[in-house]
């Protein structure tokens, strides 16, 4: 589960709102799923990005709060057809007239990724994915009363979208079961027109509700002169697009370059470190201490796999898994998808994990062997 604010005080609480917390749906409720989704539509949104449209197999809530991702497992992908596991941030409302039994994730094309490509040329409606969510954190420190800067590049518009569809329901209902910053100003940074993902709609969404949305592109594309803000973004332009930006909490999602150039440029214009909130949809592997760092080396009893292998301390035990062979689940080798999940038998560990476990799996024993570096002998199951 996830930390948020609760509107009126500011105090923080360690539950979600559910799905039913947020009224509509008379389906089983519940703060969290895993199971079998199954893809009710497929939208074409531009001529890389497809909206895909789940609902829950056994007809129940899907919940999450706008910012949140699921982890989803894709069938017969993989060296062994073993399926393979990406994130995907809910780009929905968390609030829609029927309730949350349907949740949408946008999905951009990436050139040579596997994932993406099977999701526009091969997923069908009719077709089931496994999922495991909600996770992450992105999006919940809401500070009522204070405004809020969005930045996004390409795909990282989709926890934004979730966020922009959430406030403007809950603003048009009168509802205030969810902390809400009292303005927001959106940057949305694009190649050309034709990559504005629901350009209509977040356009319509712009100066109501103290929402302001500004596209930058690039470039014009073939069927549209872009008579809008136009280049790159700088510190310069930033500025003068944002007046106000140094009041604001700053959310950044895109593509890894882009991120560390605006970043780069808030820090410039004197936003505080704290007040920057970041969500990546890139993974590289941690940095591995190399063996000869330390003299501790712990044990590590990998229980299914039938082997006892060493790990030297500052390791991860999912990287002395893979040095000794052991083939063990994972994606992101950075504790946010939850693949490598594992029942910690005995030992103590230090997990640096990024929102991929919830706090009653830790409290169940759980571990991300991926981010989590033992401090004693370990026994997994
Ligand atoms: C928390 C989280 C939320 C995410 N939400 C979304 C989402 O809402 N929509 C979405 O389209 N993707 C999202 N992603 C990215 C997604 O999980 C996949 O990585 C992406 O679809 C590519 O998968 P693939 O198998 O096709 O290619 P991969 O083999 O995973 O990637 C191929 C290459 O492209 C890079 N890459 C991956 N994603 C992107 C990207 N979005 N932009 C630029 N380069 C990228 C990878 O680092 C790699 O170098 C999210 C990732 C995370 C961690
Ligand atoms: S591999 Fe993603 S959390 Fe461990």
């Amino acid at each position: 589960m996830t930390t948020y604010y609760d509107g009126g005080s500011g105090t923080p609480t360690t539950e979600v709102p559910t799905a039913s917390a947020w009224g509509a749906s008379t389906a089983l409720p519940r703060d969290e799923f895993t199971g079998d989704l199954v893809c009710t539509a497929l939208t074409p949104v531009t001529h890389d990005v497809l909206d895909v449209t789940l609902r829950a197999a056994d007809g129940g809530t899907l919940p999450y709060s706008p910012g949140q991702y699921y982890t989803f497992t894709f069938p017969g992908l993989g060296p062994g057809g073993e399926g393979v596991d990406r994130c995907y941030s809910v780009s929905s409302a968390a609030v829609t007239g029927g309730g949350v039994e349907e949740l949408t994730i946008t999905v951009k094309r990436v050139p040579g990724g596997p994932v993406s490509a099977f999701v526009h040329e091969r997923l069908r409606v009719g077709d089931t994915l496994r999922a495991d969510g909600p996770y992450g954190v992105f999006g919940s420190d809401v500070r009522p009363g204070a405004g809020a800067l969005y930045l996004s590049a390409g795909s990282g518009i989709t926890p934004f979208l979730s966020m922009m569809r959430t406030r403007a329901v809950l603003l048009e209902k009168g509802e205030r079961s969810l902390p809400l910053w009292s303005s927001v100003v959106h940057v949305h940074a694009a190649h050309s027109p034709a990559d504005l993902v629901h350009r209509v709609e977040v356009m319509g969404l712009s100066d109501r509700h103290e929402t302001t949305v500004i596209p930058v592109c690039s470039a014009d594309s073939p069927a549209e002169a872009w008579a809008g803000v136009r280049g790159r973004l700088t510190a310069q332009k930033l500025a003068v697009l944002v007046p106000d930006l140094m009041e604001r909490e700053v959310l950044v999602c895109g593509p890894t370059a882009f991120m560390e150039a605006v970043v780069a440029m808030v820090v410039d214009l004197g936003v505080p470190a704290e007040r920057i909130h970041l969500e990546s949809y890139v993974f590289g592997e941690k940095p591995r201490v190399p063996a000869q760092a330390s003299a501790w080396v712990f044990s590590i009893e990998f229980r299914g796999a039938g082997r006892t292998v060493s790990c030297p301390a500052g390791t991860t035990i999912l990287a002395a898994a893979r040095e000794a062979g052991i083939a063990h689940p994972s994606s992101c080798a950075e504790g946010v998808c939850g693949t490598c999940k594992a029942t910690m038998v005995s030992g103590e560990v230090d997990m640096d994990h990024q929102g991929g476990i919830r706090p009653r799996e830790v409290r169940e024993g759980k571990i991300l062997p991926c981010c989590s570096v033992p401090r004693t002998d370990i026994v997994l199951e």
